[in-house]
């Protein structure tokens, strides 16, 4: 019987069926275009449209498998980080099910389910090395085991997708950038020195980002004309073919620097992590080709294994919240009713539920229950 696995983090209401590795069906519902006319996921707006698409969606997700709620072994939903509001809607239908069900329950770091998500193609050998990358996060993970992830680096300001959102809001680009960012740029040439690798001359693993957004904000304030008319509905085939050529070199370069200073961090961190036997990265930039290739580059140069999920694997989804929640429940984690949501920034706690011989033995003569 499948995993139910809930995503409702941002502004993406996901859901999906995972037995055994495998997606039984999957339902993602996006709510990028009522977010872009104001440059910006608007939290209010985000938790209110989850809460009118879940339930339609689960209904469409269980026809699509020819299931009922009483065929799902165990719900796995994403307690964060991310928006409050939008956790909580994900959370409360979780645990309407759980109570309608009685079945387990189990919250998942939306972090390293992303980078988790690259097991359903090829197996992770662990230990690994993890680089997410999404639009809220930078991090450089040792990956010990699917449950036990050590934090090596992390952005000190802006993650890498918020500085190709950054810089596309600057071009007048739709949000969310980045996948506009990679159409205008895919067939052009970087320029060479245009933009810093920023914050590499350092001895550690983290990122700042918010340096190379300055950089580019001064750019485009010497060249306004690239900010860009509104794109029509043909995306950037609307622009015109000289200044196409002209934005797609500059947002080359800008890839170029993102892409490098990720790779020049994550071979500092495998110098420092020998043992790591293969190396994942994920998130919502592990989407973008330049990336990809300069780190299977870097991958094949060092003669280390690279997993990266396919680019819909990347983004926002329910699936790596189910398989996720497969490989917790099969080592018996799991959580109960006050499983809490945990917004950005904080810390997402290690508070699953002792596993049941445990809890037996814990109780004393005479406790009830
Ligand atoms: O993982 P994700 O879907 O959501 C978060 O957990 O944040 O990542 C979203 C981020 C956004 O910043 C978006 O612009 C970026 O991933 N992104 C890309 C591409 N596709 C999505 N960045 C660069 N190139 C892409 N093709
Ligand atoms: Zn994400």
């Amino acid at each position: 019987m499948p995993v139910l696995g809930i995503e409702t983090s941002c502004d993406e209401t996901g859901l999906a069926l995972v037995h055994e590795g495998r997606v039984v069906a999957e339902r993602l519902a996006t709510q990028a275009d009522l977010h872009s006319v104001f440059g910006g996921v608007v939290p209010e707006i985000a938790s209110r449209e989850h809460l009118r698409i879940i339930d339609p969606l689960f209904r469409t997700l269980l026809t699509d498998a020819g299931l009922a709620p009483a065929d799902i072994s165990g719900v796995a939903v994403a307690r964060g980080p991310g928006l409050l509001g939008s956790l909580l809607v994900g959370l409360a239908f979780a645990k309407g099910l759980v109570l309608a069900t009685g079945r387990p329950l189990v919250g998942i770091n939306h972090l390293h389910a992303h980078l988790l998500a690259a097991g359903l193609h090829s197996r992770i050998a662990f230990p690994a090395l993890g680089l997410l990358v999404s639009g809220g996060h930078t991090h450089l993970y040792r990956m010990v085991s699917p449950t036990q992830f050590e934090l090596l680096g992390r952005t000190l300001d802006d993650a890498a997708g918020e500085a190709f959102d950054k810089a596309a809001k600057l071009c007048n680009l739709p949000y969310p950038g980045g996948r506009h960012v990679e159409e205008l740029s895919r067939d052009a040439t970087p320029i060479p020195g245009l933009f810093p690798r920023p914050y590499l001359d350092n001895d550690n693993l983290d990122f700042s980002f918010s340096g190379l957004k300055t950089a580019f904000a001064l750019y485009i304030e010497r060249h306004p004309h690239l900010r860009l008319p509104r794109l029509g509905t043909d995306g950037a085939a609307s622009v015109p073919a000289p200044l196409r050529a002209e934005i797609g070199a500059v947002l080359a370069s800008l890839s170029e620097s993102i892409a490098e200073t990720l790779r020049v961090k994550t071979e500092r961190a495998l110098d420092r992590f020998p043992e790591a036997r293969c190396m994942v990265v994920a998130g919502g930039v592990a989407a973008n080709a330049l990336l990809r290739r300069t780190m299977a580059g870097m991958a094949a140069r060092r003669g280390i294994g690279l997993l990266v999920p396919p680019p819909a694997l990347c983004t926002d989804n329910a699936t790596m919240i189910a398989y996720a929640g497969e490989l917790l429940l099969r080592e018996g984690l799991r959580h109960d009713l006050t499983l809490d949501a945990v917004p950005r920034g904080q810390a997402i706690p290690e508070d699953y539920l002792p596993p049941p011989c445990v809890r037996a033995a814990s109780r004393q003569p005479g406790d009830a229950g």
